[in-house]
């Protein structure tokens, strides 16, 4: 896609954002219809009809292009590019009515056999803050250039830290946080992962970990954080098509994995 599509890209996908987060704000206290519940999870009616509305905004003018989504597949999957959508990411937060949830879409091209996010949108419709990227550029929040943090002290650090759907993540997690709660100023876990990723983009977190996410939880969030100089850390997950993840400010990457891999090993031991 040429420089001046990735404009028209990111206009479009801002447009979409805004779309599914007014569906959003207009239920945030409605009563929602569950469609289905696991033990740490919840889908939503609503999660659908967004990805709907999403991709409905994103085919009218990139037609040709494919969506890979939390809520399904559209478009021609051998597609040059691909829209990577969470129509809903905290979903839920959302399912109860705390305000802390968002839209997150990414436009990947392909670059060889692979594909390379080169466009971010994640849009908080609850305290309207929509932070674009545009791969090159700086990254925005609400139009204003965003960097992380300069922290390096951990003791100065709040450290974000997500649980995923499955016992595994809890598995691996459980030690990080008892092990990391020790050593940081804080330890947050709001919820919502490109949220959390954001945040560490503009400085209010330092770091964010989590095992077991998926690409439509990563993608946007982690080009903007990219784009604000932060480092966005993650490998493939040994199981399944989801990834390990350590977004943070490109200072604390270390000294967070040692406490991390440490604690794992410790808690493998016992
Ligand atoms: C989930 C949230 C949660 C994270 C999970 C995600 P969803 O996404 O981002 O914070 O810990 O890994 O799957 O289900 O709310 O879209
Ligand atoms: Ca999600």
């Amino acid at each position: 896609m040429k420089p001046a599509d990735r404009n028209k890209a990111l206009a479009c996908a801002v447009e979409a954002a805004r779309r599914a987060g007014a569906v959003m704000t207009r239920n945030q206290s409605a009563k929602k219809t569950i469609q289905s519940q696991t033990s740490h999870d919840i889908k939503l009616e609503l999660d659908v009809r967004c990805q709907k509305l999403i991709e409905k905004t994103l085919l009218a003018t990139f037609p040709a292009s494919a969506i890979l989504g939390e809520e399904g597949l559209a478009g021609p999957p051998a597609a040059d590019c691909r829209w990577v959508v969470d129509p809903i990411d905290g979903t839920v937060n959302f399912a109860h009515g705390i305000p802390h949830a968002c839209v997150s879409i990414a436009l990947q091209e392909r670059v060889g056999g692979a594909f390379r996010t080169v466009v971010g949108v994640v849009y908080d419709p609850f305290c309207d803050e929509m932070w674009t990227a545009i791969r090159g550029q700086p990254a925005r929040l609400n139009g204003k250039v965003i960097r992380v943090s300069q922290r390096r002290e951990l003791k100065q650090c709040i450290v974000s830290i997500g649980f995923a759907k499955d016992d595994d993540s809890l598995r691996l997690n459980l030690p990080v946080f008892n092990a990391l709660v020790r050593r940081v100023l804080k330890v947050r876990m709001m919820g919502a992962a490109a949220l959390a990723m954001v945040y560490v983009a503009t400085g209010r977190f330092d770091a964010y970990i989590e095992s077991g996410i998926y690409l439509w939880d990563i993608a946007a969030g982690g080009l903007i954080l990219e784009c604000a100089g932060g480092e966005f850390w993650h490998r493939p997950h040994p199981t399944g098509p989801k990834f390990e993840m350590l977004s943070n400010n490109g200072r604390v990457r270390r000294q967070v994995q040692a406490i991390a891999d440490a604690a794992r090993k410790e808690a493998g031991r016992r």
